[in-house]
This record gives C-alpha cells, sequence and structure tokens, in this order.
C-alpha cells in the first residue's frame, strides 16, 4: 500500500515538473476535439462523421468565419488580405476556448501556428490529418475556391507550404496519414483516439 502511493507520489511529483516546465498549472482538459491539417485532408467530411459518432457539434472555423464577415474566404483574402484573415481565426480560437462537446474542423493554415496550438490544447485533443502532396493535389485540383493555390503551380506551392507548416503540424496530439483511407476509417480512429485521451489525458 504504502509502495503504490509513493509510486503515486513520484508521478504527481514528474508531472508537475513537465507541467512546471510548460508553464502549465493544471492538468490537461479534453472537452473537445480539433482537426488540422493541411487542404484536401478530409477535415470537413471526418469532423462531420466524428461529430455525429460522438453526438458533438461541429464547428468549421471557415464557416465561422465567412458567416461572421458576411464574404467568403476568396473575397476576405481579395480586400483585406492573409494577416487580417489570420488574425480572424485567431480570434475566433479565443471564443471556443471556453465551449464544451465541439468537434473543430479548422483551416489549413490555423493550426500552423504555435498560438492557435497551444489555445487548441488547453480544451481539446488535437488531431492532424496528413497527406502527401501528390495525395493533396489530386483532392483539390478540381476546386477553386482556395485563394493560396491560385497560382502557376499548384502542386509546387502545396509541397513549399506542406514543408513549412509540417514542423507545426507534427506538434498535434496524433497524427494520422489519410492518403490511403476512406473518411470513415480516419474518423472512426479519430473518435477512438478521442475516447482514449479523455481517459488518459496527455501531457503538454
Ligand atoms: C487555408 C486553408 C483553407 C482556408 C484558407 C487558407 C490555408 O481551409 O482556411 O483558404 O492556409 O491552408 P481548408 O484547409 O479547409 O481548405
Amino acid at each position: 500500500m504504502r509502495r503504490r502511493s509513493a509510486i503515486a507520489q513520484k508521478l504527481r511529483a514528474s508531472h508537475r515538473r513537465i507541467s512546471q516546465v510548460r508553464g502549465v498549472s493544471n492538468p490537461r482538459q479534453i472537452r473537445n476535439l480539433a482537426l488540422i491539417g493541411f487542404m484536401g485532408t478530409g477535415k470537413s467530411t471526418v469532423g462531420h462523421l466524428a461529430a455525429a459518432h460522438l453526438r458533438f457539434e461541429l464547428v468549421d472555423t471557415d464557416q465561422l468565419i465567412e458567416a461572421r464577415a458576411g464574404r467568403s474566404i476568396t473575397t476576405l483574402f481579395a480586400t483585406e488580405g492573409e494577416a487580417a484573415f489570420r488574425a480572424r481565426e485567431r480570434q475566433v480560437m479565443a471564443e471556443l476556448a471556453d465551449r464544451t462537446g465541439l468537434v473543430i474542423s479548422t483551416g489549413g493554415g490555423l493550426g500552423a501556428d504555435p498560438e492557435n496550438l497551444a489555445s487548441l490544447k488547453a480544451h481539446a485533443l488535437v488531431v492532424c490529418l496528413w497527406a502527401s502532396a501528390e495525395v493533396i493535389w489530386e483532392r483539390v485540383r478540381h476546386q477553386s475556391h482556395r485563394p493560396l493555390l491560385q497560382v502557376p503551380d499548384p502542386l509546387e506551392r502545396i509541397r513549399e507550404l506542406l514543408a513549412a507548416r509540417e514542423p507545426f503540424y507534427r506538434t498535434a496530439d496524433v497524427l494520422m496519414n489519410t492518403g490511403l483511407r476512406q473518411s470513415r476509417e480516419v474518423a472512426q480512429q479519430v473518435v477512438h483516439q478521442f475516447f482514449e485521451a479523455r481517459n488518459n489525458p496527455p501531457l503538454w
């Protein structure tokens, strides 16, 4: 008995130490599920499926920004520029921090910002959906609503952006390759990870 409590004490002390290193005084709360990752990795589809399974509300940050602004992402980029769009994303992050029971599907650039990632990790399990540049290109090539890909060589642009964002995406709690999987299977895996994390919250 005494031995068990000594182990428990050690674990608590080590958790405290890690928390202090991270500058955090509370263990993580997993109240929501957040999906980050590049365009075309299936965040919206997987988000819908996972939300239905968990009976959570789905919040799509792009849709929320469009609804608030009364303008499409394309128009926002054209009229206000990318920096203003990123500020809108950060504002949405702050607003969602107190909510519970959400699946948050994010725009591709949102999860490549350390501030946004830290904000999400305070209340959500952060799952990054991953795919190679070639798979992404196949999925998005016939779509025209992505301002960052309106360039002469979109595949090259995807490669560049993906390489720049990869270090941030990798700091997600879970990294899931979606390349050869159906969205339904990805959603099942994501939901499974969510339940696991709720029982045993990951450290920062
Ligand atoms: C962006 C991805 C888009 C949207 C905007 C910028 C990005 O969202 O937020 O066009 O920087 O990668 P999706 O990932 O849902 O396409």
